[in-house]
């Protein structure tokens, strides 16, 4: 706080250029509650990016399949459960003080990969045996994601409780992000008046123009859930 303090008090000093302070910030509510004094941050800075993702991905102590970024909360998590998607992150730091035009959400163009235990049990919450082959440390990016849909002919499951797709084949389980989601997602920031976006990141997009096929007419070729 002293150290977001003193950056205000030089920025302000500046006369030529009028500088901007943002701080990437964490979402779970353990951690807002044990690391941040909301209100004194509001007073010294321009936005947060509100680092709403990696809410569920494979842990030793989280053996189940789960979605990275889910929108809201399904009806059947409840208590901390409940508290892991990004509408309840984005309130929260508001609630705690963080004026809404200066909250950021945060949105993947990645996603994460679990190996399942049982093939035939493919839901969301399924027990799973560790990260997925896909990707590194099951952070799957969205090139790789088109290429293991299209090559195996998937077609992924949206969840409309979380507003996210997932694809599943054989023991591969992956959670991720698609034009879809991502429309939702910026459709809530601006329906509840939040400050804005923020990509994590550019680079697992698709800079490329492999996922061209799967997409849309009209999407753009390059960086398509950036640009969509
Ligand atoms: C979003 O979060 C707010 C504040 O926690 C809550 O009141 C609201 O019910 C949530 N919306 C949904 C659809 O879960």
């Amino acid at each position: 706080m002293q150290l977001l303090q003193e950056i205000r008090r030089n920025i302000n000093k500046q006369e030529k250029h009028k500088y901007l302070l943002s701080v990437a910030v964490a979402a779970p509510t353990f951690l807002v509650d044990t690391s941040y004094d909301v209100a004194r941050m509001n007073e010294y800075v321009d936005y947060v990016n509100l680092m709403s993702y990696d809410y569920h991905f494979y842990t030793k102590s989280t053996p189940f399949t789960g979605i990275n970024a889910p929108l809201y909360a399904s009806p059947n998590q409840i208590g901390y459960f409940a508290t892991l998607n990004i509408n309840y992150s984005a309130y929260y730091w508001h609630f705690n003080g963080m004026e809404k035009n200066k909250i950021i959400i945060g949105l993947p163009t990645y996603g994460h990969s679990y190996t399942l235990m049982n093939n035939q049990n493919t839901v969301i919450g399924a027990p799973a045996i560790g990260y997925g082959r896909l990707g590194i440390l099951g952070f799957v990016d969205y090139k790789q994601m088109c290429t293991f849909v299209t090559e195996n002919k998937i077609k992924p499951f949206f969840d409309m409780d979380s507003k996210s797709p997932y694809a599943v084949k054989y023991s591969e389980w992956v959670s991720y992000d698609d034009t879809v989601s991502l429309t939702f997602k910026t459709e809530f920031i601006k329906n509840n008046d939040f400050g804005g976006a923020m990509i994590f990141s550019l680079n697992m997009d698709d800079h490329v123009g492999v996922c061209k096929k799967d997409l849309p007419k009209g999407t753009p070729k390059r960086f398509p859930l950036t640009k969509n």
